[in-house]
């Protein structure tokens, strides 16, 4: 018998997609869950995979998968294929977990649901936020009275994301070379809500009912110029106690992925970047507590997974479920709460911000009226964003330049450049001696990477200059008006400078 259920029972399980795919791998070792199957489309994910459940059947072809032994389907693929591929599954007889999000636009939600109440079998969605320890706190108390009423609540997930725009999970970059990320190229990251209205509702226990948002015009330069994954997409949400949420994803230059400040009516409680801090008293200046929060049960797993742990909890409600029938958070019903607010917010921009009404697929009359609504996806072709015919032995290095500028660890080519730069006009006013220092060791490393920067900025500016009207030739335009291109391309006068500041701290 496995240490958390009590039961012999197990679930064999396939995992379509083996990007985000493969994180489950290590908690599903200790859920009566054995992971038997996978199937991507690119070969190194299949791969490492294969090393890392030898043994398991593995291929690219879908149908192949779905055939294949098992009871249950984990889905991580491509988001715009997630309702295609959901209803396939539990067609094909499997219970079925699925990434977030489920459907990209109405009538693809009404079909899921659809689906789902058809087949009989269990439904997750894998939307793992409000299982961080500090959440599952939250929803304890919020559910004791502790808060008392849910009135306000800031909700994000700021998770600024350029280099997955230009690679494949494992961070190779995309190929060829002359294409983008599949979708998150093109996202706009209203439809990635569910991170941040999450922990809302779950920590609240309430629904929301109505959305309005506005465009945020100004974006952040290195996404491909008109791609509306480069800014914060902020809307309002009315919740159906008439709370508000505002609730925000995006890309940012202060990023947390999961800062919120939530206001109930006798207490309120707030996480940015240093933890979860509580305000007791119910009036504006009681005392301001600063929590050290535990797993509700089961620490010794939930502290093994990633994001915080949410990834075991996801994990562990779905086998649950269908070990014992006890029903898991993110069934399909508030999987379309959790969903809809996002596409319903874009449509509410396009309208200039009015307030749309949040849909409740749970009543079939509701959801009929969205069965041909199409929704208002502005998605552009990853393959084609050089003109036809262009020449390859130019733009095949488009996705490696894009990389190389903006890389995954953040602490390499144009991100080291700003912090240096940046770093050495506030130094003087640095407070703590750590902080200076870590400026003194980016500018020792930018000193060793200057010549490779500016290799790699010479390619690109092959590329504008060959495209100049081009998606990728505006996004390199708009890269070199914005940071200091001449300290790159002069990069022995830069070192110099920078040698000179490392020893007199005079720049
Ligand atoms: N909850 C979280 O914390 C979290 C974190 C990361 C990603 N995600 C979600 O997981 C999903 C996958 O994201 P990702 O980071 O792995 O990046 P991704 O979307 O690039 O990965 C998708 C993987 O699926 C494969 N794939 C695509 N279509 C396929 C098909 N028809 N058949 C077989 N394989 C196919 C791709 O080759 C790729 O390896 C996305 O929906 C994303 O939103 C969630």
């Amino acid at each position: 018998m496995s240490g958390v259920f009590n039961t012999d029972k197990r679930i064999r399980l396939g995992i379509w997609g083996l990007g985000r795919g493969q994180s489950f791998i290590q908690a599903a070792n200790f859920l009566n869950i054995d992971v038997v199957a996978g199937c991507d489309i690119y070969g190194p994910m299949r791969e490492q995979f294969l090393r890392n459940v030898p043994g398991a059947y593995c291929t690219d072809n879908e149908d192949d998968f779905l055939a294949y032994d098992m009871d249950a389907v984990l889905i991580a693929t491509f988001l715009p294929d997630h309702s295609k591929h959901i209803i396939k599954a539990l067609e094909s007889g499997k219970h079925v977990m699925c990434e977030v999000t489920p459907f990209r636009t109405p009538a693809e939600g009404v079909r899921v649901v659809e689906a789902v109440e058809k087949s009989g079998k269990v439904f997750n969605l894998l939307e793992n936020y409000p299982f961080s320890k500090d959440n599952m706190f939250l929803r304890k108390l919020w559910q004791d009275g502790f808060f008392g009423d849910f009135m306000y609540g800031e909700f994000e997930y700021l998770h600024e994301g350029r280099t997955l725009t230009y690679s494949y999970p494992n961070g190779n970059p995309m190929e060829p070379g002359y294409t983008v990320h599949n979708w998150r190229s093109s996202l706009n990251y209203h439809y990635y809500c569910t991170h941040s209205l999450g922990p809302a509702m779950i920590i609240t226990g309430t629904r929301p009912v109505t959305v309005s948002a506005m465009f945020c015009d100004v974006t952040i330069p290195g996404y491909l110029e008109g791609a509306r994954i480069a800014t914060a997409c902020p809307s309002t949400i009315k919740m159906d106690n008439g709370g508000l949420v505002r609730n925000m994803p995006g890309s940012t230059t202060n990023d947390y992925h999961t800062g919120m400040r939530i206001w109930g009516t006798r207490a309120s409680a707030e996480k940015l970047h240093d933890g979860l801090r509580i305000r007791i008293g119910g009036g504006g200046g009681g005392p301001i507590l600063q929590m050290k929060t535990q797993w509700p049960e089961l620490a010794e797993w939930a502290d093994k997974a990633g994001h915080g742990g949410g990834d075991f909890w996801e994990l562990y409600y779905f086998a649950r479920e269908v070990l014992t029938g006890e029903p898991a958070p993110w069934s399909i019903y508030p999987a379309c709460d959790v969903t809809l607010p996002g596409i319903l917010a874009i449509r509410s921009e396009n309208l200039g911000g009015i307030p749309i009404q949040i849909p409740d697929f749970r009543d079939k009359k509701q959801r009929e009226a969205f069965r041909n609504d199409n929704g208002d996806v502005k998605a552009f072709d990853p393959t084609k964003i050089f003109p036809g015919g262009h020449d390859t032995a130019i733009t095949s290095d488009f996705s490696k330049t894009m990389i190389q500028l903006y890389p995954m660890n953040q602490y390499g080519g144009l991100y080291l450049l700003n912090r240096v730069m940046d770093g050495i006009k506030i130094y003087p006013h640095i407070a703590d001696s750590a902080s200076k220092i870590a400026i003194q060791d980016a500018a020792r490393k930018l000193v060793a990477d200057l010549p490779e920067i500016a290799k790699t900025m010479e390619t690109a500016l092959k590329i504008k200059n060959a495209y100049p009207d081009s998606m990728p030739g505006k996004t390199i335009a708009r890269i070199i008006d914005f940071y200091d291109i001449d300290a790159i391309l002069n990069y022995e006068n830069t070192i110099q400078r920078l040698n000179r500041w490392l020893t007199t701290l005079v720049f």
